[in-house]
This record gives structure tokens, sequence and C-alpha cells, in this order.
């Protein structure tokens, strides 16, 4: 059996060896059927391989944090600049008009709020399959622990969303939390996004950091990077650079996006990044050309 001491650290990455695509452009995900496949065109750009997601789901666990008070006024006007908006159900029904005809990857757990002490402690389902497919979502997005008190709980709820998603067609987004006192070092990211992808995650979500190049190679499916709290604008730029130039197939970004003095422009610097091979530099400027 598997151990978790004595083990030999992984050490080769093959990192110049291109990864076979099972004549399909999305990584790894050659051979799940149609169905998924359409969903996963809708999610990742064939042509770019890549994808700018929007992710405004903060509310289901910080309430109306900074960007987010009103979606109607602040993130509505933002979606046409995005290839997939991330949001929780009652979000997207009460705030973004349908007619945007956007891919929906449908936040489908619950979990712990910003009041409760330890925010790694889990959750479950947020919504069944079934309303899932009632909002044409492309994708369902699932927070899962590892490390954390609701390892357990989240994994088992991440192979039941997977079941159902395999079922349906519907590709799972494996989310790596990081909780306060979960690691956020290369081995954690590394370790949770290989986890959540043989668990059955067809995409995964993590953070950019050192080393990301391993993370991504040892990682079977495609993986998009959180932004996290707000940084500059050059900086967050930057960051998304570095991940796509280490692998990373788009960006899952909020704070860094909504809580920007000119989101629009940033959505679309971002978008020259992720689909157009902008490094941070050409960017920043083009945000800069942008805003002036
Ligand atoms: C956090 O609650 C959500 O999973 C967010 O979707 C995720 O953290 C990405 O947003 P940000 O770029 O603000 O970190």
């Amino acid at each position: 059996m598997a151990d978790a001491v004595g083990n030999k650290d992984a050490k080769n990455y093959y990192l110049d060896t291109p990864v076979t695509d099972n004549g399909f452009f999305a990584k790894g995900l050659g051979n799940t059927d149609w169905g998924m496949k359409n969903r996963l065109s809708r999610l990742f750009n064939p042509k770019s391989g890549n994808t700018v997601m929007l992710a405004f789901d903060h509310g289901y666990i910080m309430g109306p944090t900074a960007g987010l008070e009103r979606l109607d006024v602040t993130i509505a006007p933002l979606c046409e600049y995005a290839d997939v908006l991330m949001g929780t159900r009652g979000a997207i029904r009460s705030c973004i008009p349908p007619t945007l005809n956007k891919a929906v990857c449908l936040r489908a757990t619950h979990d712990t709020s910003v009041f409760f002490d330890d925010m790694s402690v889990g959750s479950g389902l947020g919504c069944d399959i079934e309303d899932a497919i009632r909002m044409n979502a492309s994708a369902l997005a699932i927070q899962c622990f590892v490390g954390g008190a609701g390892e357990r709980d989240s994994l088992e709820t991440l192979c039941r969303a997977a079941d159902a998603g395999y079922k349906y067609g519907i590709p799972i987004l494996g989310v790596t939390a990081v909780g306060k006192e979960m690691e956020r070092t290369p081995r954690y990211f590394s370790t949770a996004s290989r986890l959540l992808a043989e668990l059955g995650a067809s995409f995964v979500k993590t953070y950019y950091c050192e080393g990301f190049e391993k993370v991504v190679a040892s990682c079977p499916v495609p993986i998009v990077i959180a932004g996290g709290k707000k940084l500059p604008e050059q900086e967050a730029l930057e960051m998304c650079y570095k991940a796509m130039a280490s692998g990373a197939h788009g960006v899952d970004m909020g704070r860094n996006v909504f809580q920007s003095e000119h989101p629009a422009e940033m959505m679309s610097a971002i978008r020259k990044v992720v689909h157009e091979g902008f490094n941070g530099a050409e960017a920043f400027e083009f945000y800069q050309d942008a805003i002036h």
C-alpha cells in the first residue's frame, strides 16, 4: 500500500516531452465522449487551447466583498470579456442575463463562511446535477480541502460530482482550496492538483507558485490559475504570463479583475496573455494604453 513516509520524491517530469493528445486539443481529455468534448470546447478555446474564466463566486463564503456588492452593476458588463463565467446558481440566475450565451462553470459546493473558525472544514454539493443541467452548465466547480479538516468529505463530494458529470457529459473543475493553516508550497499544489485529477476532475484550478512547470507537468489534465488577493495590475499580468509560460491553460480570476480600477481593460489585457501569447510587460503596456 502507498505510504506517507520513506517515499522517493518525484524528480523526472519529462518537461521536454510533449503530451500525447489522443486526437483532442485539451490535455488528457481525448478519451472522453462527445458531449464532454463539446462542453470542453466551450470552456477552452479550441484555437489557443486556453481559457479566460471570470470568477465571481466569492459571495458564497465572503458575502458582498469589494467589487461584488452589486453583481448586476459590476459583473454583468464584464461578462462579454470572459470565455467562461464562474459563479453560483444564485448569482448567475439573479444578475447575469442568459442572453450573454457564455459558458458557465457553476460553483457547485457549499463551504463554510468567513465567520467560521476553520474554513477548511469542508463542503458538500451545493446544487444537484439536474439544476446544473437546467442552468446549461458547461462545468461544475468542486472545492477540495486536501490536507485540511474537510479533506475526506470534500474528496467524496468531488467523486460523486464526477460520477454525475460523466453520466451527463459535464466536466468537473477541481478547485484546490488553501485554508489558513494549510500549506501553500509547490509540493502541496502539485499533490492536491494531481489528487483531484486522479479522482475525476477534468480540469484543475490552483495557485501559481515557484516550480509551476512541475505542478503542470504532473497533472494529467489542464490547469488554470486563480488570481488570489488583489495585486498591482502589472504584477497580476506578470503572474498570468509566468503561469502560461509554465504550461497553464488559462486563468480563473476574480479579485484582480473586479477590484481593479479598470476591470474591462484588465480583462482585455489578460486575454492578450492567455490567447495571444503576450508576455507580462506587453500586456501591461496594452493595459496602460487602454486605460488612457
Ligand atoms: C474563491 O472563493 C473562489 O474559488 C474564487 O473563484 C477563486 O479564489 C478565484 O478568485 P480570485 O482570483 O479572486 O482568487
